[in-house]
């Protein structure tokens, strides 16, 4: 692995597990410090494969007091910020009629009040390093809803947007700001959501049926995600900001109106 990393502090919101949790590793293979959280058992923990200088807390992204203190965590501990990965979110299903309102508040604070709250925080600390990376996981959800997502939909659209305004602030502090939208991708979130879904079949069954609806015939791996990410957070993309970048086994590539056989 490349230490294109050395040096370089991260702020992992949603690391514990998942496709941030790969995130984590990634980063840290390639030389980062990274300092994480969660709001499960698994974020509770310091350290990561070979040594790797990891910092996880159990932290909420909807409270501004407790992502100012993941910040200063990373500050104080390992120097200083130079990318903040926001991968936090839940996910709700309903319609805007059968949404309660709690849900919807929820979706939304933790998706996308979440990531202002990081950035917000996180920004003169980049700024202070004379630039960084910033890289939302948002959703090709932001692009094609499926059913009864309302909420979980406009949190991830408002991510894009949100993408696009920071993108704009921030260029002239050398910071970029890029979103990724993953397809469906094998997590503890996915798994929950095959079995509010999957009726007669079997959690695998399906899994393995969303896995067919992308033209590469499976769902992603968090590592595949998290490739993207480490090159958006990286210096080989010098030149990308404000950008969407779809991974998601050419989801959204195909027109669903077939044609007959
Ligand atoms: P996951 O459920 O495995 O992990 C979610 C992470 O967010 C966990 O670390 C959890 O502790 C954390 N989290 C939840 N609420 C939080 C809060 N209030 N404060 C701080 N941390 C909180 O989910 P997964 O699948 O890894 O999702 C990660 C991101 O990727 C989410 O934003 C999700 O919307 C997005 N995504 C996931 C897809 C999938 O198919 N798994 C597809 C497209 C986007």
């Amino acid at each position: 692995m490349s230490s294109e990393f050395d040096g370089k502090v991260a702020l992992v919101t949603g690391g514990s597990t998942g496709i941030g949790r790969a995130v984590v590793d990634r980063l840290a293979a390639g030389g980062a410090s990274v300092v994480f959280c969660g709001v499960d058992r698994a974020a509770g923990h310091d350290g990561g494969a070979g040594g790797a200088r990891v910092t996880g807390r159990i932290a909420d992204v909807r409270r501004a007091a407790d992502v100012r203190g993941l910040v200063e965590l990373a500050v104080s501990r390992y120097g200083g910020l130079d990318v903040v990965v926001t991968c936090a979110g839940v996910q709700r299903y309903g319609t805007v009629e059968d949404t309660p309102e709690d849900v919807w508040d929820e979706v939304l604070d933790v998706n996308l009040k979440g990531v202002y709250l990081t950035c917000r925080a996180a920004v003169p600390r980049l700024r202070e390093r004379g630039g960084g990376s910033i890289v939302i996981v948002s959703s090709v959800q932001a692009f094609a809803a499926q059913a009864r997502t309302a909420a979980y939909t406009a949190s991830k659209a408002a991510l894009n947007g949100l993408t696009r305004a920071m993108a704009c602030d921030h260029a002239a502090d050398g910071i970029r700001v890029n979103a990724v939208c993953p397809g469906s991708v094998d997590t503890p979130m996915l798994r929950w959501a095959a079995d509010v879904w999957r009726g007669e079949l079997s959690q695998e069954e399906q899994v393995a049926r969303w896995g067919h609806s992308h033209p590469l015939g499976r769902v992603g791996r968090a590592e595949e995600v998290a490739e993207l990410v480490a090159f958006l957070a990286g210096p080989r993309s010098s030149f990308i900001t404000g950008a969407e970048h779809r991974v998601d086994g050419g989801l959204l590539a195909r027109n669903p109106a077939a044609l007959p056989e």
